[in-house]
């Protein structure tokens, strides 16, 4: 089928060109874990849309409280005096579940735009403080915090951040803590203590006067669903303790129980200063992201702060608030949370490390209902793809052709399926990533790249 939306319709992170070479791939319905394309085709959906919808798709509860809400308050603002009451309860119940200093909430349409707020209020803090001087957000290579210009400022690598060529300073990036890549052979345990030194050798080179904050994803998502070692977080908290430094999680994908607790802080045991949530809280359904401050920002920002000058239009939106109410709820009626952390994910994982077996495997990681393999040209000697191998795009691609959908990032392939997904659908997914492993090796082997 020709797809009717080449005409005008500009898709995010898309090459518009090559794409008008072939079909787009049109989805037209979701049910569970399954998508279905516009020829019908089903697809099991490994990926929960991007990291979105972990109570799966068509809950009837999540559209009821949309549908519910449209009808008695389609939209009104929460600016200058006025609240919705959805924005407000919906703070509320996010007190349940958040980490126990994190007890307020600004509410935003995305990811992007929490990670912008949190610039925002990190700057005020600090001036609020009698530092304004304290400017400099650093964060780490590989990581993704988002599409707007400052949030785009904080991600990717050295060489795509010069790329982008952003008008924005004050923003530093380190090392990731990726064992696969930069371990050097270190215990794991060590390398996660020596990659959260990186952090307190750029502060001690920017000043610890001068630097603000500290952002990181629990888990570094987009960048490949790598997991840091134990020690990493502990020890990034004792650093920013030390030198007075903010800490900002971003849970827009660890967020909402995707690593088998509320918040991937939660998993690694630290306490942020700020947390930064979207996707889950709303398991996709409708846009909402926002911020969740602690008592230490929070007291400062209300009591000395004044006006704070920023805001979106549908800041707490009461449609998405009343939806992201039904999540949460349903989240905990049924034990996701629970259910992952203790039978789901770890089923998860038997299954999934059954894959190392595999000639094109080289290393596996999971935690939670995410799950991630490194796909090399030697599974003895652990001998990788050429960075412009395109591997991981092929095998996605086959994968996708198996009935699949599953994300690459360079040679990592990962999933991230919904929450609720049951042990057959477990075993099925598991099925299909054979599979698509399999023909991948087979189309390398024709193509003399093994
Ligand atoms: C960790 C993380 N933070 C922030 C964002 C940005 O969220 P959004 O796409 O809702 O703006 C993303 C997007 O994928 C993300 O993965």
């Amino acid at each position: 089928m020709m797809c009717p939306d080449r005409s005008h319709f500009l898709h995010p992170f898309t090459d518009e060109k090559a794409l008008s070479q072939k079909d787009a791939r049109v989805i037209t319905r979701g049910k569970g874990i399954y998508i279905w394309d516009a020829k019908g085709r089903k697809l099991l959906d490994a990926m929960s849309g991007v990291a979105c919808v972990n109570v799966g798709y068509g809950r009837q509860e999540l559209i009821d409280a949309a549908r519910t809400q449209l009808e008695e308050l389609s939209f009104y603002s929460n600016f200058s005096g006025s609240s919705v009451v959805p924005a407000v309860n919906l703070a509320d119940l996010l007190c349940e579940v958040t980490p126990p200093a994190i007890n307020h909430f600004f509410f935003t349409n995305s990811g992007s735009e929490a990670t912008d707020t949190v610039l925002r209020m990190v700057r005020r803090y600090w001036e609020l403080a009698g530092q304004p001087q304290k400017k400099i957000i650093i964060s780490c290579q590989n990581s993704i915090h988002g599409s707007t210009v400052f949030a785009a400022a904080l991600g990717g690598t050295e060489e795509v951040r010069q790329r982008r060529d952003l008008p924005v300073t004050h923003t530093e990036l380190i090392g990731q803590p990726y064992y696969f890549c930069y371990g050097n052979a270190l215990a794991p345990e060590l390398f996660g203590i020596r990659a959260a030194l990186w952090l307190e050798q750029q502060i001690l080179k920017s000043g610890p006067d001068k630097v603000a904050a500290f952002i990181g994803e629990p888990v570094q998502g987009g960048g490949g669903f790598i997991v840091p070692p134990a020690s990493y977080w502990p020890e990034i908290q004792r650093i920013c303790e030390k030198y007075d430094v903010l800490l900002v999680s971003d849970e827009v994908v660890c967020g909402f129980g995707r690593l088998g607790t509320w918040f991937g802080c939660g998993h690694f045991g630290f306490r942020p200063d700020l947390i930064t949530f979207g996707k889950g809280v709303t398991s996709g359904y409708i846009p909402l992201g926002g911020v969740g401050v602690s008592d230490r920002v929070a007291e400062s920002l209300i009591d000395r702060g004044g006006v704070f000058d920023h805001g979106f239009s549908c800041s707490g939106h009461p449609v998405a608030c009343a939806v992201a109410i039904a999540n949460i709820r349903l989240m905990q009626r049924d034990g996701l949370i629970r259910r992952v952390a203790e039978e789901s994910g770890p089923f998860l994982r038997k299954r999934f490390l059954e894959l190392k077996d595999h000639p094109l495997v080289g290393a596996i990681e999971t935690c939670g209902m995410t799950a991630a393999l490194v796909l090399v040209k030697n599974a003895q000697s652990g001998q990788l793809f050429d960075v412009d191998s395109k591997v991981g795009k092929l095998c996605r691609d086959i994968c996708f052709d198996e009935g699949i959908v599953v994300q690459a990032a360079g040679s990592r392939m990962m999933i991230a399926p919904p929450l609720v997904i049951s042990f057959a659908e477990i075993d099925e997914m598991i099925g299909l990533i054979k599979n698509g492993l399999d023909r991948t090796y087979h189309d390398l082997q024709k193509r003399n790249m093994l």
